[in-house]
C-alpha cells in the first residue's frame, strides 16, 4: 500500500464522520438523536471554571467564599442521561427542553447537561447537605451578544434532617439582622399560592422557615456581588423576587437585580421537590435549591461586553483579571463588524420555528418532520452558521419574513453580522464564510437562496 501523497492529506475532510461518539473513556452508539457538533466536542475540555484568572472562575470563587461552610464541587463530566437531566426532576415528556432542536444529544439515552439541575439527585445521594456544584452547560440556541450554545451554571442547596429544622428559625433572625444593616431595598410581594404551593408532605411551619432561610441566603449573596458597585452610585440594590415555576422546585422563583436601568434576571431557585431526596434516599431531609447562571452574572459585574470573549485564549483579555477580585474589564479594541444578509425559501409546506419558542417540537422522537411538513428551525440555522464561523460570527438576526400571497410560499433574510474579538477579518474571508454557510444550509435544511 503507498503512502498517502500530500495531495491526499490535504484534500477537503470527508463528509462528518458516523463513527460513535468516543467521550471521556465511554463509546456512545449514534442514532437519529445524535447531534453533536465538532465545535461543541472541542469545547468539552476547556475548563474555564478551574483556569484561575479566568473571570468566570473568580466569580465562582467569590460565591463559594461567600458560602464558606458548603461543599464545592466543579463537576468535569457533562455526558449525563437524558433521564438525569429530565425524568427524574419530573421534566413533563412533552417539555420543550426535551427537542433535539434545544439539547445536544449523544443519542436518544444520553445528552450534554442543560443545567446543573442534572446532578441534584446523585449529589444528595452521596449524603452532602450544603454544596454548590458549579458546571458548563449545553443548550442549542440563538446567536448573540449573550447567548452561546455552551455556558457555566452553579447550583446551590442546603437541606436538613427532620430535627435540624428546628434551627430554622434562630438561623433565619441572624441572617434577617445581617441583611438589615444593609443598604438593599428587597421588593417581594410573591405569596404562597394553588400556583406556587408548599408541599403537601410539608409541615407549612417548616415550608415557610426554609422558604426564608433561601430568600435571606440568596439576598445576602446578592448584595455580596452587586452592593459594592451599587452603593459606590449612592443608591440602595434593589433585588426582585418573582414566582416561578420548575418541575423540581415549589414554591419557585426568579430573582432578579436592577442593573444598568433594567431588572436582570440572575436565578432561578426553590424548596426542593421531595420527590428528589426520595429518589436520593434522603427522605427524612427538605431544604432549598438555587441555580444561577455565571456568564450574565460576570458579564455585567466585569463589564464584559460579549459572550464569545469568555472563549478567548488572547492574553489580553486574560491577563486583566486577577483571583479574589472583580475589575472593570477594557476592551482592548473593538474591531470593525461587517454583515451579510442570505435570503431564502423554505422548502414547500414548512412550519417556521424560532429559537426561543415553547413550539420547539414535542417530546420523544423528534424530527424535523412534524405531521408531515418539515420544520424549519431557527436554532438548526444558527448551529450550521457556528459551525462554519465559529466564534467569528457576532450575531444572526431575522431581518425579513415574507410569505408569498399566492404560492403560499415562506421565505426570510438572515442578516449575519461577523467580528473577530481579536482582529480585523477581510472582506474575502467573510465571503468565504458566508459561502460556506450557504452551501451548507441549501443541502443540509433543503432550502432555496433567492
Ligand atoms: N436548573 C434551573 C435552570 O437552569 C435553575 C434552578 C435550579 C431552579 C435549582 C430551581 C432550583 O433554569
Amino acid at each position: 500500500m503507498p503512502y498517502p501523497t500530500s495531495t491526499a492529506l490535504r484534500s477537503p475532510p470527508a463528509a462528518p464522520s458516523r463513527e460513535p461518539y468516543k467521550l471521556y473513556g465511554q463509546t456512545y452508539p449514534l442514532d437519529t438523536h445524535s447531534n453533536l457538533p465538532p465545535t461543541i466536542i472541542s469545547k468539552l475540555d476547556r475548563g474555564l471554571l478551574t483556569h484561575p484568572s479566568h473571570p468566570l472562575s473568580i466569580l465562582r470563587q467569590i460565591i463559594q467564599d461567600h458560602f464558606a461552610s458548603a461543599t464545592s464541587i466543579v463537576h468535569p463530566n457533562p455526558v449525563v442521561s437524558v433521564f438525569q437531566n429530565f425524568d427524574e426532576l419530573g421534566f413533563p415528556a412533552d417539555h420543550p427542553g426535551r427537542a433535539v432542536t434545544d439539547s445536544y444529544y449523544l443519542n436518544k439515552d444520553y445528552m450534554l447537561r442543560a443545567h446543573t439541575s442534572a446532578h441534584e439527585v446523585e449529589t444528595y445521594r452521596s449524603g452532602l447537605d450544603h454544596w454548590l456544584l458549579s458546571a458548563d452547560v449545553y443548550r442549542r440556541d440563538e446567536i448573540d451578544a449573550s447567548h452561546y450554545p455552551v455556558f457555566h451554571q452553579m447550583e446551590g442547596t442546603h437541606v436538613w434532617s427532620e430535627s435540624e429544622l428546628d434551627a430554622l428559625p434562630a438561623l433565619n433572625a441572624k441572617l434577617a439582622a445581617d441583611l438589615a444593616g444593609c443598604p438593599l431595598v428587597i421588593e417581594d410581594t410573591t405569596q404562597i399560592s394553588p400556583s406556587n404551593p408548599y408541599q403537601p408532605s410539608h409541615d407549612p411551619r417548616h415550608a415557610a422557615q426554609i422558604t426564608q432561610h433561601l430568600k435571606h441566603s440568596l439576598n445576602s449573596l446578592i448584595f455580596r456581588l452587586f452592593g459594592g458597585v451599587a452603593q459606590s452610585g449612592g443608591e440602595p440594590l434593589r433585588v426582585r423576587w418573582i414566582e416561578a415555576f420548575f418541575p423540581f422546585t415549589t414554591p419557585s422563583y426568579e430573582v432578579e437585580v436592577w442593573w444598568g436601568g433594567e431588572w436582570l434576571e440572575l436565578l432561578g431557585c426553590g424548596v426542593v421537590m421531595q420527590k428528589t431526596l426520595d429518589l436520593a434516599g434522603q427522605s427524612h431531609k427538605s431544604g432549598w435549591a438555587f441555580g444561577l447562571g455565571l456568564e450574565r452574572i460576570a458579564m455585567v459585574l466585569y463589564n464584559i461586553p460579549d459572550i464569545r470573549l469568555f472563549w478567548s485564549t488572547d492574553a489580553r483579555f486574560l491577563s486583566q483579571f486577577k483571583p479574589g477580585q472583580i475589575t472593570q474589564f477594557k476592551p482592548y479594541s473593538k474591531y470593525p463588524p461587517c454583515h451579510k444578509d442570505m435570503s431564502f425559501w423554505l422548502p414547500e409546506a414548512t412550519v417556521a420555528v424560532e429559537a426561543g419558542s415553547e413550539a420547539g417540537g414535542a417530546g420523544e422522537g423528534v424530527t424535523k418532520v412534524e405531521a408531515g411538513r418539515r420544520v424549519f428551525h431557527e436554532n438548526d440555522y444558527c448551529e450550521i452558521v457556528r459551525e462554519v464561523a465559529g466564534d467569528l460570527v457576532e450575531t444572526v438576526t431575522l431581518i425579513d419574513d415574507f410569505t408569498h400571497p399566492k404560492s403560499k410560499r415562506q421565505s426570510k433574510c438572515y442578516r449575519l453580522n461577523y467580528r473577530s474579538m481579536d482582529r480585523s477579518l477581510s472582506n474575502e474571508e467573510v465571503n468565504a464564510l458566508q459561502d460556506q454557510v450557504q452551501k451548507r444550509v441549501v443541502s443540509e435544511m433543503g432550502i432555496e437562496m433567492r
